[in-house]
């Protein structure tokens, strides 16, 4: 780490400097310590993508229980609080070329479950983040260990930003570290009562029009977005989509503040974890050279679930967090129209209570026809891929989306709205053409679009040489974090030079 007094590197080398930077990620979730969707895999790939271009990368996490109980980091460090008087435990790690500290802070993050239980969101979660982000500059500042960059994820890591600019501006030994903020889902800002700034321990006039206030509540994303060196989003076209009032939570404005200093870098996948010649979880190996073991994923999926092993359409699958975002009402609202089209359907997913009962009744309504399993299960979302035609991702909105880059990888085509990460990632030209679509799209959030949509696909699935064709594509699009990573190290390098206000 860059030692008190050192000069920041030379910029501006597109992504590939001489000299190795100093990278510190604050998140709240990395696969496979602790993951809950997309945000895990996110972070649990790109620091070791990182790591492999020669960077030094290490990561923040919270000590939730599972991981303590799951992983044996040793005895921790005691380490006082530089912001209030509270102290923290700090375990360490090596993961894959990655350095991990986890962060213990009293009984905060010693319980199951991350961000809540069945009784909804933790009534203590200001408490916890905030101490979060309290513990790790106060590690940080304990170990002298002052990284060129401090990347943020999600509102969970939001202070971090704002504490860096205004409790440590005047000390010495912070200046020259940057920030870099990342949104990954504008919906979840970490929104609470204005008396939870108190946590916060930053001074009374944060709490303005100009600082974490909003509509009066205290906003952690709003301070991540508004006091780091540069800030991220998951694709382009969601990083435009954040700045309009359809799309921006009621962040729009704010995020249009820092539209110099916005990017939007499309997520990559772990292509070690997800590859179909090597999946552990898959019953058969397959890849574009040896395809035949996809069929046999396929019926072993049917089997596993229970779905008739003749029928002739496509087998659609979903794998997803039940949420309003994921628009996965449109596929249960429509389900009788979707059977007369001779689809079978799988879902694999947890979520929003009227949204499972709507599949188990539709699964009760059509047995052999549509499965719903209500779990998490990491396993079986390898399987579902797998043994797919076809992935569903009717989305709302879709900051990125890796559903459907895993779907590719493992030739289900993915079929999805033209929104965010998923019109930037799978390709669906305006006359389908089989020799470059990877997918199908469709654009209104309404019956008749997703409809006629499935019935192009139902088609399409018949003729098999063009959907051959298709699923080719689709494998060998190229989606590894290592294309991706440079141009975050683009970003670190941009957030380095000082950036106009
Ligand atoms: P989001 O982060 O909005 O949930 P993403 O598409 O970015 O959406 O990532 C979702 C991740 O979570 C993927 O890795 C997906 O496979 C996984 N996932 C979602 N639901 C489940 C589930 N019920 N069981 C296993 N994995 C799941
Ligand atoms: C969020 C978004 C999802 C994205 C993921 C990882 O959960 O909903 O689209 O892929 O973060 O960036």
């Amino acid at each position: 780490m860059r030692r008190q007094g050192e000069e920041p590197i030379n910029l501006g080398t597109g992504g590939m400097t001489d000299k190795p930077i100093e990278i510190t990620m604050v998140a709240s979730e990395m696969f496979p310590f602790a993951k809950s969707g997309g945000l895990g895999d996110v972070v649990g790939a790109l620091p070791a993508a990182l790591a492999r271009m020669g960077h030094r990368v290490c990561v923040y996490l919270p000590a939730y229980r599972a991981v303590l109980n799951e992983h044996d980091p040793g005895s921790p460090a005691q380490v006082a609080d530089v912001f209030a008087e509270a102290r923290y435990q700090v375990f360490s790690l090596e993961h894959g070329g990655v350095s991990i500290r986890l962060v213990a802070a009293d009984d905060l993050f010693d319980r199951e479950g991350f961000y809540g239980d069945a009784r909804g969101a933790f009534p203590d979660n200001a408490e916890r983040f905030a101490r979060f982000a309290r513990g790790a500059l106060s590690h940080m500042e304990q170990e002298g260990a002052y990284p060129f960059i401090i990347h943020c994820h999600d509102w969970q890591s939001a202070l971090v930003p704002p504490l860096l600019k205004y409790r440590c501006a005047d000390d010495a030994k912070w200046r020259g570290v940057s920030t870099v903020f990342t949104v990954h889902n504008l919906a979840y800002q970490g929104r609470f009562h204005p008396d939870d700034f108190t946590h916060t321990r930053l001074p009374d006039e944060m709490m303005g029009v100009d600082g974490l206030e909003f509509y009066g509540d205290l906003n952690f994303m709003k301070g991540g977005i508004l006091f780091s060196d540069a800030v991220s989003t998951v694709s382009e076209r969601y990083a435009q989509e954040m700045q309009t009032e359809e799309q921006g939570e009621g962040l729009e404005g704010v995020v249009a503040l820092r539209s110099s200093s916005l990017f939007g870098i499309m997520n990559g996948i772990d292509d070690a974890v997800w590859n179909p010649e090597t999946d552990p979880h898959i019953p058969a190996p397959f890849s574009l050279a040896r395809p035949e073991g996809k069929a046999k994923c396929k019926s072993a999926l049917k089997a596993e679930l229970g779905l008739d092993s003749d029928a002739e359409g496509p087998l659609c699958v979903v794998v997803s967090r039940l949420a309003h975002q994921k628009g996965i009402d449109l596929i249960i609202d429509n389900m009788d129209e979707l059977m007369d089209l001779g689809v079978s359907l799988a879902v694999l997913g947890t979520g929003e209570e009227a949204l499972e009962e709507g599949l188990a009744e539709a699964a009760a309504a059509h047995p052999g026809r549509v499965a719903f399993v209500s779990a998490y299960d990491e396993a079986l979302s390898h399987r579902m891929y797998a043994g797919g035609d076809v992935l569903l991702m009717p989305s709302r909105y879709e900051p990125s989306g890796l559903n459907q880059l895993y779907a590719m990888r493992y030739g289900a085509l993915p079929y999805v709205r033209r929104v965010g990460g998923l019109a930037d990632s799978v390709f669906s030209s305006p006359a389908p053409d089989p020799n470059v679509d990877t997918g199908f799209h469709f654009d209104a959030f309404a019956p008749a679009d997703f409809l006629a949509g499935m019935e192009r696909i139902r088609r399409v699935f018949l003729d098999r040489g063009l959907w051959r064709m298709m699923m080719c594509n689709a494998m060998e699009k190229d989606s590894g974090w290592d294309g991706v990573a440079p141009r975050y190290v683009d970003l670190y390098e941009r957030a380095m030079r000082p950036q106009p206000r």
